[in-house]
């Protein structure tokens, strides 16, 4: 079982599209172990993107991040790093497939709605940025043996 970290970004909260994007994931049989409504600082948004720290597009992504609330979740499911990303398709609107969130809802470079980690290894980063480790909850899944054989990894 595999967590990722998601954040409803603020475009997709000022477009009132939280309930349809999240649904997404949940149709797809991701489940939610955490999830907030938050602004996120620009202390924050700074360790989340340190990675991109010096590219051209950092300071733009560093504003629109912290521009207003954003949805943040953390999903668990069988390989649900990958599987979120190909949810979301690809990072520019315009590119992105139909059927694929920012294909759908997306048209531009950086207001691309959705953000989701890349690795196991900045998943595990990310969700430490966003959540203590209690705020994490494991149950039981109604429903989850229909998602995922017994013998699924
Ligand atoms: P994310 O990290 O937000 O899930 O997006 P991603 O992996 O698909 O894309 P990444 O390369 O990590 O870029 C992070 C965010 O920076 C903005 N961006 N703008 N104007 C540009 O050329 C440009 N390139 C990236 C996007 O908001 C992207 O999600
Ligand atoms: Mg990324």
């Amino acid at each position: 079982m595999e967590r990722t970290l998601i954040i409803l970004k603020p475009d997709t909260v000022q477009r009132r599209l939280t309930g349809r994007i999240l649904q997404r994931f949940e149709d797809k049989g991701l489940s939610l172990a955490a999830m907030k409504l938050m602004k996120i600082s620009r202390e924050l948004a700074e360790r989340h993107y340190a990675p991109h720290k010096g590219k051209p597009f950092y300071p733009g992504l560093i504003d629109y991040v912290t521009s207003g609330p954003v949805v943040v979740v953390v999903l668990q499911g069988n390989r649900c790093i990958d599987t979120a990303r190909t949810l979301m398709g690809k990072t520019f609107g315009y590119e992105a497939s139909p059927g694929t969130i920012r294909g759908d809802f997306g048209a531009s470079r950086s207001f691309n709605l959705v953000h989701g980690s890349d690795s196991p290894e900045s998943a595990a980063t990310e969700i430490a940025l966003y959540f203590t480790e209690d705020e994490l909850l494991t149950y039981a899944h109604a429903g989850s043996d229909w998602v995922y054989p017994k013998d699924d990894v």
